[in-house]
């Protein structure tokens, strides 16, 4: 009996063993994830795992949090500084805790908001049947103009006099280009709602500077997952600007004890070293990854293969959004592309109707940009995969040369590497 579990043990670290050679050996390239900095990873096996800390720094339950919450002023600091704005909460453990903490502190069951559509590419938590759902709001959609796949801003505005939401939300998880959150901001001001804006996608992209700044666009609330082009720890953050005190504690509150009880110490030390890498890094990183994007995206165009949007230069993200319903769809060649340890995920494209059996499929290049590649390996990866989905040769074979491809890049890059800078690939052969 004992050594029956006790194998059971060890089979499950074999397995994660075996997921990590995997994973060393692919093209990871599912758009919400990403690589954390060795010393990042390092806080996530410290003693903080292992503890307790409710509320705020200086002001906790419990007794042992001397250095806890050095850590955490620290943390709250540096997200001020990287994201310039007056207001941060690092507690939600993840991306949909930090939104849930939004809809506790910012709506009432009953309340109507407005967001984009699942098809649109807009995130489960804000279906009915996830976390807007759970908190009984309404949601109204914008109209969206699936050719240059954003909110239609005549149509939108027309939407929010209409409804005139208590909550306006942005934000997407296929998240190609900027809302237009400027052209819209007469309107929020005349409906006197409050903006709020999902990063969990763009965050690392806002932070370099190469995307929309939100919160420099008229957003009161921005929540965020701190693990997808942010490459810091899998957590959440909230960051706000121009609240009052009010708002505030209301959004601590949802935070604490609203949405947690002890957070996550080791994902916010994790964050915290993130965040001061990125003061140094986020421009350099955030910029390499929105040009491969762009490299990826017009090779796979080159190639015959239907990038959304060649008229906008397919993206202004880390995303791909790429309709592969002539190669036998997003189910079939998101399963051979992973057979071939290229790892994307089929995804719903406008037009579709099933998230099982989707037109498209998703690619992000966050991490092959974070282990150094450039425009010339975003050439040779639309290569693999247009002889995976369109040549359809034999997923192994192609195995053979992703790994080629891959054994060169092994070592996370734009990050501290013990007292050096390693932003490029070159620097560490
Ligand atoms: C737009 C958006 N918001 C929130 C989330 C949820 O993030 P998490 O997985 O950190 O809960 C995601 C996840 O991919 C997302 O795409």
């Amino acid at each position: 009996m004992t050594d029956e579990y006790k194998d059971e043990a060890y089979w499950v670290r074999d397995q994660v063993k075996a997921h990590t050679r995997w994973f060393n050996q692919s093209l990871p390239m599912i758009a919400s994830e990403n690589l954390m900095s060795p010393m990042a990873k390092e806080m996530m096996i410290s003693d903080f795992h292992d503890r307790y800390a409710e509320g705020l720094p200086k002001k906790r339950y419990y007794e042992g949090n001397i250095y806890v919450d050095e850590v955490e002023l620290k943390c709250l600091e540096l997200a001020k500084k990287l994201f310039r704005c007056s207001f941060a909460d690092v507690r939600p453990i993840s991306g949909t805790v930090a939104n849930m903490a939004v809809l506790f502190a910012f709506a009432k069951p009953g309340d109507t908001l407005t967001t984009c559509a699942l098809a649109q590419g807009a995130h489960i938590s804000t279906a009915k049947f996830g976390a807007f759902g759970l908190r009984g709001v309404n949601s109204v959609n914008y109209p969206f103009n699936v050719e240059d796949m954003n909110i239609d801003v005549d149509a939108t505005k027309k939407v929010l006099m209409e409804v005139k939401p208590k909550v306006a939300q942005f934000g997407l998880s296929v998240f190609l280009f900027p809302p237009p959150l400027k052209e819209l901001q007469e309107t929020f001001q005349e409906v006197g709602c409050t903006v709020w804006y999902d990063a969990a996608h763009v965050l690392g992209l806002i932070a370099g500077k190469q995307f929309q700044d939100p919160l420099r666009e008229g957003v009161n609330i921005l929540s965020a997952s701190t693990h997808k082009t942010f490459p810091g720890p899998n957590h959440g953050i909230l960051l706000g600007e121009n609240l009052d005190e009010d708002q505030e504690k209301k959004l601590q509150r949802a935070a604490f004890p609203g949405v947690t009880s002890s957070h996550h110490l080791h994902a916010m030390a994790a964050l915290s070293i993130t965040l001061a890498e990125e003061m140094i890094f986020a421009e350099r990183y955030a910029k390499q990854v929105v040009d491969n994007a762009q490299a990826l995206g017009s090779a796979l165009y080159e190639l015959g293969i239907g990038v959304l949007c060649p008229h906008l230069n397919f993206t202004q993200s880390h995303t791909l959004a790429v309709d592969v319903r002539e190669h036998e769809g997003g189910r079939v060649v998101s399963k051979d592309l992973e057979a071939a340890n290229i790892i994307c995920n089929k995804n719903m494209i406008p037009g579709d109707q099933s998230a099982v059996n989707p037109s498209g499929i998703r690619l992000g290049v966050q991490e092959l940009t974070r282990v150094g590649m450039r425009e010339s390996e975003m050439r040779q990866v639309a290569e693999l995969i247009h002889r995976v989905a369109v040549k359809k040769e034999s997923p192994k074979d192609v195995a053979k040369d992703v790994w080629e491809l891959k054994k060169d890049f092994t070592k996370v890059m734009y990050c501290l590497h013990e007292g050096t800078e390693a932003y490029e690939y070159k620097e560490l052969v």
